[in-house]
């Protein structure tokens, strides 16, 4: 791995074994983007087309600003006006209200690692060499770093940027993106995740054409309605196969990732915060940090994206005692009770949970201040002792007595009107003057952009865990931001507030989990709606979707998959008829598809007859025996729900001696045939052995003729093989 500056070229290529990232400076001026794809020694000046031939003139001579080069130009960061009248990577608006922003070349420096970004999660900087690019505006003093982190052992890019206010007059930021790639072409399809409430994250391919087109947030939070994701696909690309360009954002708060194709057919992909409702005054001397973003490129196809976003994820973002290591499989009692339960229908419940084989009991909503249903006492974190008479306290004493961990649910950002917080502090929550205070869930949110909310919620919360002993929290964030407003920011800075909430919330996870070092924290959003990395820093879990139907599951998977691996997300049996969606589906597909996560159960184990006990059981056992297989193994996609009626998934153990392959039918077919499903990441030379039925098959045979799933007999039936090399 390394980072070179070549003179006579004015070439930085950064690269490692696998991959190469090229910037070239036209005439010592513009940092503009050269190549970015498999390694390449270098690129020669014939190489270069004829277009780019007259933006990349050898002396300062030949250029011209006069021609408008720039608009005609790959650049790596483009600022809107400068003869570029593209979107920019950075706009910023001068004090008398101009917003030209001429940014040159000013120094660079190589650095072994990576830099901490002051406030913001970022990926560790371990076995990395980092750029830093500084450009320059002369006339207002504006700075721009650019940062570019490249890993011996990642095919990932890390880019951000800091701006710096070196001129003597304040400047507001109107817009600052993480990254920006101006692809020479735009022959790609473009790949993004949308959806709602219970249907995060589905998969959207589109070919890319003249115009702007991605995704975007501006609900306070990454949302449950789409991604910090996008992937530009080269034609022909399927999982296997195909150039493959992904950009994630390490950003929990509102985003937006964009693809402009210009009149040359060229496409500028961008990603970073969401501009819409944003901007920042600088103050002479002071800096703006941009989230981290991540640029991932992979010639073999979807599959050899996500797992490289999958290394990164267990490698350099995930920390803490869970990160890498096992995790308790758990109940959550939330559909098996809801709101109604008391302390003798939980500790049954563990009981009969303890008899399952289950390693964490989970207290969800409805535990504090006077709450039977979503529309009171968020804030007042103290116990109902009308359901608990001993508080969360006794109840933990006993979980704990039964051998099992205990965790708890909490919404720490969050205020209802019927709180005891609200009638004190009525200030205390995000609303714009004397507008109605727009409810979501009966809830607002609190101001965490205030130090005297975030010490609030601290103090609130530790004792809370204190109180309850716990060993896991699963912290939820139920609604969206709206009505903006904040009585503690002066006019000018309103606009700060979706990134000062964003700065406000990491401070207080971090400052919690600190204190708990030993604590498993798994986030949630109403379900999946912070599923972003920037989140997967502080907490190595997520929730990933209300809904636990295993068929809706396949896909919500399927797709989170793309970045996240399955330690990230967090997956349960539940009932059926699934509350969700009124589907029922057999146990085992419903376990097997759980195993695709953080298993879990969240369902009345009170209901259930021993038999189903004892076969829950049992898959609690096999999970528990496979974990590290399933949490960190090589994950491959092999059958899309988008697709067809089949999905399948496997994953593989590092040294390639074990797997587990997950094959699910969607409906059952009358005269159906059996299936022949190739597999991946197996070793071509080695037998391997199906742990169930003791056949014996070459891995070379399973990846090219295949293995057989029996053919469907009813709907939602599924197969697993786990196979040893032996
Ligand atoms: C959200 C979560 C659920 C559950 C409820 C409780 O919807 O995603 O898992 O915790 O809140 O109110």
């Amino acid at each position: 791995m390394s980072i070179i500056y070549d003179s006579q070229t004015k070439c930085f290529n950064l690269s490692n074994d696998r991959i190469s990232y090229v910037i070239r400076m036209a005439a010592d001026l513009y940092p503009l983007h050269l190549y970015w794809g498999k390694r390449v020694r270098r690129i020669s000046d014939k190489m270069v087309s004829r277009r780019m031939q007259d933006g990349y003139p050898q002396s300062d001579e030949k250029f011209s600003l006069h021609e408008t080069p720039l608009d005609h130009l790959p650049q790596e960061c483009p600022t809107y006006g400068v003869g570029d009248l593209r979107e920019g990577m950075l706009h910023v608006i001068h004090q008398d209200g101009t917003h030209a922003l001429d940014l040159r070349y000013a120094s660079h420096e190589i650095i072994e690692g990576k830099p901490e970004l002051p406030g913001l999660p970022s990926a560790r900087g371990d076995k990395a060499q980092t750029l830093i690019l500084t450009l320059a505006d002369a006339l207002s003093g504006i700075r721009v770093k650019l940062y570019y982190t490249i890993y011996e052992d990642l095919d990932v890019i890390a880019r951000s940027a800091l701006i710096e206010n070196g001129g003597d007059a304040p400047a507001v930021i109107d817009r600052a993106y993480s990254a920006c790639v101006d692809f020479e072409y735009s022959d790609y399809t473009l790949m993004t995740m949308s959806g709602a409430w219970a249907r995060e994250r589905q998969l959207y391919t589109r070919k890319i054409a003249p115009g702007e087109q991605g995704v975007s947030s501006a609900r306070g939070a990454s949302s449950v309605q789409t991604s910090p994701f996008m992937a530009l696909l080269a034609s022909n690309t399927n999982e296997d196969a195909g150039d493959v360009y992904g950009f994630a954002l390490c950003y929990s708060g509102g985003f937006k990732a964009t693809v402009e194709v210009d009149q040359n057919w060229s496409a500028r992909a961008m990603i970073g915060i969401q501009p819409f409702n944003f901007n920042w005054t600088l103050e002479p001397g002071a800096s703006f940090q941009t989230p981290e973003a991540y640029l991932c490129y992979s010639p073999d196809g979807l599959n050899g994206m996500s797992q490289n976003f999958h290394k990164l994820v267990h490698r350099r973002i995930t920390t803490g005692k869970y990160a890498g290591s096992k995790r308790p499989i758990l109940i959550n009692n939330w559909e098996a009770t809801y709101f109604n339960f008391n302390e003798e229908k939980l500790v049954a419940l563990a009981a009969r949970a303890k008899k399952a084989g289950i390693d964490l009991f989970v207290l969800d909503d409805g535990w504090f201040g006077h709450r039977d249903a979503d529309n009171s006492s968020l804030g007042d974190w103290f116990d109902d002792k009308r359901k608990l008479p001993n508080g969360i306290a006794g109840l933990s004493e006993k979980i704990h007595a039964l051998g099992m961990k205990f965790g708890l649910w909490v919404e720490p950002e969050m205020i209802s009107p019927d709180s005891e917080l609200y009638r004190a502090h009525p200030d205390w929550c995000i609303h714009a003057g004397e507008y109605i205070r727009v409810e979501s869930r009966h809830q607002l949110t609190l101001d965490m952009s205030r130090q005297d909310v975030q010490d609030y919620v601290v103090e609130a919360i530790t004792a809370a865990m204190k109180r309850g002993n716990v060993d896991y929290v699963k912290w939820d964030m139920n609604r969206f931001i709206t009505m903006w407003g904040s009585e503690q920011l002066p006019a000018q800075r309103q606009q700060e507030l979706g990134h000062r909430y964003i700065l406000g919330l990491y401070s207080v996870m971090r400052r919690i989990i600190e204190k708990y070092p030993d604590v498993l924290f798994e986030s949630c959003a109403g379900g999946g709606g912070r599923y972003d990395l920037g989140m997967m820093c502080l907490m190595p879990q997520a929730w990933t979707t209300d809904d636990t139907d295993a068929h809706m599951r396949c896909r919500i998977q399927y797709s989170t998959s793309m970045v996240f691996p399955q330690s990230c997300m967090g997956a349960h049996v539940s009932a059926v008829p699934n509350h969700q969606t009124g589907r029922s589906t057999p146990l085992a597909t419903r376990a097997a598809v759980a195993m695709g996560g953080t298993y879990g159960y969240e369902l009345n184990l009170l209901e259930l007859p021993d038999e189903e006990i004892e076969e829950i059981a049992k898959l609690t056992d096999k999970v528990r025996g496979m974990q590290e297989l399933l949490l960190y193994g090589t994950f491959f996609r092999l059958k899309s729900p988008y697709e067809g009626n089949q999905t399948a998934w496997m994953c593989v153990s590092e040294d390639k001696k074990e797997a587990i392959v997950t094959h699910v039918f969607t409906l059952g077919q009358p005269n159906p045939k059996d299936v022949r499903l190739t597999l991946r990441g197996l070793d071509p030379e080695l037998d391997y052995q199906d742990v169930e039925t003791g056949a014996i098959y070459g891995g070379d045979e399973l990846m090219l003729h295949g293995i057989i799933v029996k053919k469907p007999w009813g709907d939602y039936c599924s197969e697993q093989f786990h196979l040893k090399a032996l």
